[in-house]
């Protein structure tokens, strides 16, 4: 196993110590536990469900219309995506990646010592994906592919139409397709989740984003059975369990679904002309790819986006996503699910940001 650093999380790291302005995360404005306006009565802090806490796990299948045994609890999706990859690993197995990615979708697979194989998205075809590379790289022998819907730094969506031929791909070949869902929730008329498309898909998700509550570690995934007897094994051997305290109040979320859903788009569907006037009014950066979440990905006109993003910390205490840390530079991710104030502070510092490096 090799695996290198995390860039994207070390940057973010480095600067979130120093206070900045945070305008490339991919979360949304943090949910309050005073919000939730309930305390833990006698919960048992001895108890550690393995696979999921039952009633959590039941919400969960009824969510993606599956049985709860098709369901396994995870801590955050991080767990889950890697925890798939590991449990699934045999040598000499290819891995389908995309390029651009959120780092880890691409490093896992890497890092465990799978082939891997990469299909690009071009921001010429408005980062559409790929659906003919990827099928062609499955009939080529590829095993399994790791994709995102919608997509990470993009924010494009793969119609449900291309995740079925590609899915029929995967029948016809023996393969697998991993699908990392955790943003379907922010988009308007969510698609149906790509495991009703296919049990040759795995899905993976978390109460990070559209819920707002990263801080509580808890995500999921969702597979056919015979997949998940090989998941369930390994977690044996791994974290055994997820907090008992992140499941209890992931099922207090649940409860609460709509109304914070409803809180999520309200910072989502505010921002968005705010981001729109910011491109269109500012000649160094553009973007004319269709984000269906609360993040994008612009084009930077002739600025190393390196540069930019060390200037907009160090100089305006604001932080972007550098695109080289998702595999593509001259690009950088802009999120914008934060309140409304803090997302303008930021984009006015990117502004004078953008003024220094063409002045550099
Ligand atoms: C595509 C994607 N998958 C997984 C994660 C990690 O999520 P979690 O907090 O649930 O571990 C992120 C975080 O930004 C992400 O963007």
């Amino acid at each position: 196993m090799n695996f290198p650093p995390f860039r994207l999380l070390r940057w973010l790291e480095h600067y979130w110590k120093a206070g900045a302005v945070d305008v490339c995360t991919s979360n949304i404005e943090g949910y309050r536990f005073s919000e939730f306006g309930r305390q833990f009565d006698d919960m048992n802090l001895a108890i550690a469900h393995p696979f999921g806490e039952p009633s959590l796990r039941e919400t969960l299948a009824k969510e993606y219309g599956v049985r709860t045994e098709n369901v396994m609890v995870t801590v955050g999706a991080s767990e889950a995506n890697f925890h798939v990859c590991m449990a699934l690993f045999e040598k000499g197995d290819h891995f389908i990646v995309e390029n651009p990615a959120y780092e880890p979708l691409a490093e896992i697979p890497r890092g465990l010592g799978y082939g891997v194989d990469v299909l690009e998205r071009r921001y010429e075809d408005g980062f559409k994906f790929n659906t003919d590379g990827l099928v062609e790289l499955i009939r080529e022998g590829a095993k399994y592919a790791f994709i995102c819907n919608p997509h990470n730094p993009t924010g494009v969506e793969i119609p449900e139409e291309d995740l079925k031929r590609v899915s029929e791909a995967a029948e016809e070949h023996d393969s697998y397709v991993l699908v990392d869902e955790i943003f379907r929730d922010v988009m308007k008329n969510p698609p149906p989740s790509a495991i009703s498309v296919s049990d040759r898909m795995i899905v993976t998700a978390s109460i990070s984003k559209i819920f707002s509550m990263a801080g509580l570690r808890l995500g999921w995934v969702v597979a056919n059975s015979e997949l998940m007897e090989k998941f369930e094994s390994l977690r044996e051997y791994t974290t055994v369990a997820v907090s008992s305290a992140s499941e209890e109040m992931a099922k207090w979320a649940f409860d609460r679904k709509d109304e914070i859903l409803e809180r999520a788009l309200s910072y989502v569907n505010t921002n968005r002309p705010i981001v729109d006037e910011w491109l269109e009014s500012n000649d160094l950066v553009e973007y004319s790819a269709e984000s269906k979440t609360h993040f994008c990905f612009p084009k930077l006109s002739g600025i190393d986006d390196f540069k930019f993003g060390k200037i907009a910390a160090e100089k305006y205490n604001t932080i972007i996503g550098p695109g080289r840390f998702f595999g593509l530079s001259g690009h950088f991710r802009l999120g914008f699910g934060m309140n409304t104030e803090t997302l303008e502070r930021g984009l006015e510092s990117l502004g004078l940001a953008l003024g220094d490096v063409t002045g550099t």
